[in-house]
């Protein structure tokens, strides 16, 4: 009897203790098996940037708390903040020195409860961002790291001797410029760093360092993070023994000989260290979404892991890279991602990326431009991530005197490499000074374009780019074709207009971008793909038509979009 019992118990127990990572895989949204973020819609934030709500000039969390009712009314589901963690600020907040706080600057731990539960209370979850790669040199890791060689944290970062007379360990070079060494005369050793010197690399090989950062992600989890966004995962691992890159002809933007980042970058063990973080993302149901720099699709299919034990979410950054806007290249690039059989994540900028609107603006249809592009992006199969101001058009303001600029890789790199402040000007809300984001003095100015693109103008012109994000958002959440279907290209020989189908049990919507500044007539002959009927009902389009679209003829004006259902 009580042998049964107890194996009752234990039996019980197991189911029990199974049932966190059962849950992680098994709360499907649809038919499909997806996941809730495989529907979600991401939007970037950048704290210092979007809403300022003690007028200091910078953005904060109970700014971000009091736009979540906008978020949810433009079809967001869920926030990835940039670093609002204490910090110096060297990099803006990439220089974390504490992974377990909130920085004074940005609020409190009852600012981000208030914020999470505003977000829940809409709908919107929270993703924050964790730098894996490295810390803040003020962080008490290193702090007691480079204290002495034989404290317990040194063998938490990447110490070496020097080669022969105060020569960094070998040759490899900061991203961010110089070497990636830096002499610590007490210590008599260099620290290995492959951003800013003030963000020693963090030592993953050490198994203390592993479980601290797992640590530091339940700790979130627990507070109602719902992922993170994992910063510079490529750069986690070095190879052991230090061997020099091999050099490449040339010198970079800050003078340095270029190289080939062949022993620290991107080394296999980065995989084992991503599955680990995802282990741990399983016991809470989040989701993981990698800055992922990848040169090509076999790359990209590497961070999802063999078996799917790596990153739910890549972001395919050679998406941000694509150039001329032209059907031929967007096509191409979409046909290889899709096909590679893993569930796309689009993203077209962020907060280290000029914004798409002035990449593609060509000074005459800029606004329609913009439009074209998230008719593609938000329409294909696959995640997107916005880049918060995109729904309005915001333009890259790049600094014009070195003087201003903010960014110390601007600093270091004028002119040719201006920094990314451009990108990262504050949201602009109305047409009041400042474009309503602070009353007080912006960290960054805002460009004079707020005038007319701003979330208050823009909500009252329903041909708005904000409004064709809006609408086209609810499109996507509720349309099952949008949702779940496959991607199939059509007219591939089109050179000017990049059309396609996203097909699902019968349904079908038709998607037809003219990306060019020509206008266009199309025709589509759809049998093949099973829908003859030979007309479209139009959900969604920027050109002057009916509800109705015969697919015999399809005039388009110059970057246009339509989205039509096809039927049988
Ligand atoms: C990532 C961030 C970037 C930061 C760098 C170093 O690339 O997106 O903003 O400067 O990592 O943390
Ligand atoms: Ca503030």
């Amino acid at each position: 009897m009580r042998r049964k019992s107890s194996c009752l118990v234990i039996l019980l127990l197991s189911l029990f203790l199974a049932l966190p990572a059962m849950t992680a895989q098994s709360k499907p949204v649809d038919a499909e098996g997806h996941q809730w973020w495989q529907h979600a819609v991401f939007q970037e934030i950048y704290p210092r940037s979007y809403m300022d709500s003690n007028n200091d000039g910078i953005g904060d969390l109970n700014g971000i708390a009091s736009k979540m009712e906008y978020l949810k009314w433009l079809g967001v589901d869920a926030i990835w903040i940039a670093p609002a963690f204490p910090s110096p600020q060297v990099d803006f907040g990439y220089d974390v020195s504490d992974y377990e706080a909130i920085d004074p600057m940005y609020g409190t731990m009852d600012d981000f409860t208030k914020m999470e539960k505003r977000g829940k209370a809409n709908n919107i979850g929270i993703v924050f961002d964790f730098v894996v790669n490295h810390t803040s040199d003020k962080h008490k890791w290193f702090l007691e790291s480079s204290s002495s060689t034989t404290n317990p944290y040194h063998e938490w970062y990447i110490w070496k001797d020097p080669k022969g007379a105060n020569k960094p360990p070998n040759n490899w070079t900061s991203t961010f410029g110089g070497s990636a060494w830096q002499w610590n005369p007490k210590l008599n050793q260099f620290y290995y760093h492959y951003f800013y010197p003030q963000q020693p690399d963090l030592n993953w090989r050490n198994p203390k360092v592993k479980a601290a950062m797992f640590d530091a992600t339940r700790f979130w989890y627990k507070r109602g993070v719902v992922g993170f966004r994992l910063d510079a995962v490529d750069t986690l691992y070095e190879d052991p023994n230090l061997t020099d890159n091999p050099t490449l002809p040339g010198k970079n933007e800050y003078g340095d000989q270029e190289q080939e980042r062949k022993y620290n970058d991107k080394l296999p063990e980065v995989l084992q260290a991503l599955a680990g973080l995802r282990t741990v993302a399983d016991e809470y149901s989040a989701v993981l979404i990698g800055e992922t720099w990848t040169d090509n699709i076999s790359e990209l299919k590497a961070y999802y892991g063999a078996h799917h034990e790596g990153l739910q979410m890549p972001m395919d950054l050679m998406f941000t890279q694509l150039k001329p806007l032209s059907a031929a290249v967007f096509r191409k690039h979409v046909e290889a991602v899709d096909g590679s059989g893993e569930w796309p994540v689009y993203v077209m900028s962020n907060h280290d990326i000029k914004r798409a609107y002035s990449r593609f603006a060509d000074g005459k249809h800029d606004d329609d431009i913009a439009k074209v592009m998230a008719g593609m992006y938000l329409t294909l199969r696959g995640t997107p991530i916005m880049y918060y101001g995109e729904e309005i058009g915001m333009k890259n303001n790049d600094p014009t005197r070195k003087e201003d600029v903010k960014d110390p890789i601007g600093q270091l790199g004028w002119p040719e490499q201006k920094g990314r402040d451009g990108e990262r000007t504050p949201m602009q809300w109305n047409d009041t000074p400042n474009a309503g984001f602070t009353t007080g003095i912006p960290w960054l100015p805002v460009p004079m374009t707020y005038q007319t693109h701003n979330v208050e103008a823009e909500k009252k012109d329903p041909n708005s780019i904000l409004n064709f994000y809006k609408n086209l958002l609810a499109l996507r959440h509720t349309n099952p074709a949008l949702l779940d279907g496959d991607y199939v290209a059509v007219n591939q020989n089109d050179s000017n207009v990049y059309s396609y189908l996203r097909r699902y049990k019968g349904q079908a919507v038709l998607v037809v971008l003219n990306m060019s500044g020509i206008p266009q007539n199309v025709s589509f002959d759809l049998a093949k793909q099973g829908f003859s009927n030979g007309e479209a009902k139009t959900l969604l389009s920027t050109i002057n038509g009916g509800e109705t679209q015969k697919l015999s003829g399809i005039s388009l004006p110059p970057y246009t979009v339509y989205i039509g259902e096809v039927t049988k």
